[in-house]
């Protein structure tokens, strides 16, 4: 039998998957890129705003979830966010850092998929795309993959399909399929930087929905002082999708709307203004609309009519205002997934399967998952090449 036309079949031509089969063909490796979509990299389109936050030079594996939190070193630490950053500047593309470290291209998202198909065009991929896979089979020494026309074969397959976040993209839960049928153990995936619904008496704070506020969120051990936004169904904004990646069913989130208050801070203003309510000393820091909600709720009256046990009491709930979703927006509304392939089954080097040699998994379908802010790309870009390293 003549050997197979390529070395490494790679599924998925996201973020990871570009990644890994640009530097395996670079590498001289034969590359087949395959994709059942039309065209390749279509969450880096849509990300950041179209601008895609493309890394983040705060990378630290600190900064992923993952039952596993050791696993994601090795690959952050070989392939850096200045690696990325290099490679941006190659192709000469236009960046900004906007807050928190979060790198974005000036331009288009556009300029980062021409990009990766640059690099894969300089390392003689072949890419199929709007390539439904279908079966996939294993002889101990080749996988085979039955595409639409013909089966193809190789040594090495890599499984970059991602995660089933935002269907209407076509993700799908393609890849823990395939690591089950190989016997590779899947962490429950969950929807994850995505908003939370609110519903019973919290319900009434969906009315504010549109005000956004500067808070610290918290969720566990987890918190995240950035903006918070009211939606019509709950809570969004940023640092409500960072806690909601933390967040479990039935466990209450805690927001402190109060995150820049020294100790006695509703006491000092008691005494500065007794004629003043908590409305209104609110409102200096916080959207009217907010303020009034909260203090409705709380229900004082003059700060110089009420006791300062009430007031202390009062300003401890305005730090850790207990809510208690009722679930999230789902993985429609989700940016990323929680969960995955099991890093237990993984080789944290090379992202290959420890008992079934030559399959690898890698990008959003591992159990790795960074938070908002250019982290989930770095883990695609770090774990596609360190996956390219040994195909
Ligand atoms: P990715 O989802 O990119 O690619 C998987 C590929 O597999 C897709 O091309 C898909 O078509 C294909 N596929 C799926 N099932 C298949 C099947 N059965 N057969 C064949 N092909 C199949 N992250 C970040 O760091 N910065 C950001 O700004 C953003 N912004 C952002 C916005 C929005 C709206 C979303 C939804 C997500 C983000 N993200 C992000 C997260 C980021 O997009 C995500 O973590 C990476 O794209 C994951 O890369 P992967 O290559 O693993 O999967």
């Amino acid at each position: 039998m003549a050997p197979p036309p390529y070395d490494a079949i790679i599924l998925g031509a996201g973020a990871a998957g570009l990644m890994c089969a640009a530097v395996a063909g670079q590498r001289g490796r034969r590359v087949l890129l395959v994709d059942h979509a039309e065209a390749p990299g279509k969450k880096i389109l849509i990300s950041g705003g179209g601008r895609c936050n493309f890394t983040n030079i705060h990378t630290a594996p600190d900064r992923y979830l993952s039952a596993n939190p050791h696993f994601a070193k090795s690959a952050l630490g070989r392939y850096t966010a200045a690696d990325f950053l290099a490679l941006v500047e190659r192709h000469r593309i236009a960046w900004h850092e906007k807050t928190l470290g979060q790198l974005f291209c000036d331009g288009s998202a556009r300029q980062i998929v021409a990009m990766l198909m640059d690099e894969c065009t300089a390392g003689h991929v072949d890419i199929a795309l709007s390539s439904p896979v279908g079966e996939i089979g294993h002889d101990g020494t080749h996988f085979t993959v039955a595409l639409p026309r013909r089966t193809v074969a190789a040594a090495r397959l890599v499984i970059a399909t991602g995660g089933p976040s935002i269907p209407k993209l076509g993700a799908t839960g393609f890849a823990y399929d395939c690591a089950r049928q190989f016997g590779l153990k899947v962490v429950e995936p969950r929807p994850a930087l995505v908003p939370l619904t609110l519903g019973g008496d919290e319900a009434l704070f969906r009315t504010l929905s549109g005000v956004a506020a500067e808070v610290t969120a918290s969720a566990g051990k987890a918190r995240f002082r950035e903006a918070a936004l009211f939606t019509h169904r709950g809570l969004s904004g940023p640092a409500i999708l960072q806690v909601s990646s933390y967040w479990r069913p039935r466990e209450p989130i805690a927001i402190d709307f109060t995150p820049d208050a020294t100790s006695g801070w509703l006491l000092d203003a008691k005494r500065a203004q007794p004629r003043t309510t908590l409305r209104r000393t609110l409102a200096a820091t916080l959207p009217d609309r907010l303020a009034e909600a909260l203090a409705d709720r709380i229900g004082l009256g003059e700060l110089g009519a009420t006791g300062d046990r009430k007031l202390e009491d009062a300003a401890r709930q305005l730090s850790a205002w207990r809510f208690m979703p009722n679930g999230t927006e789902g993985f429609a509304k989700a940016e990323v997934t929680v969960g995955g392939i099991s890093t237990a089954d993984l080789s944290s080097q090379t992202l290959e399967a420890r008992r079934v040699p030559g399959l690898h998994a890698i990008g959003e379908a591992v159990d790795v998952t960074g938070w908002l802010g250019g982290y989930n790309f770095q883990w695609a870009w770090a774990s596609g090449w360190a996956a390219a390293q040994a195909v």
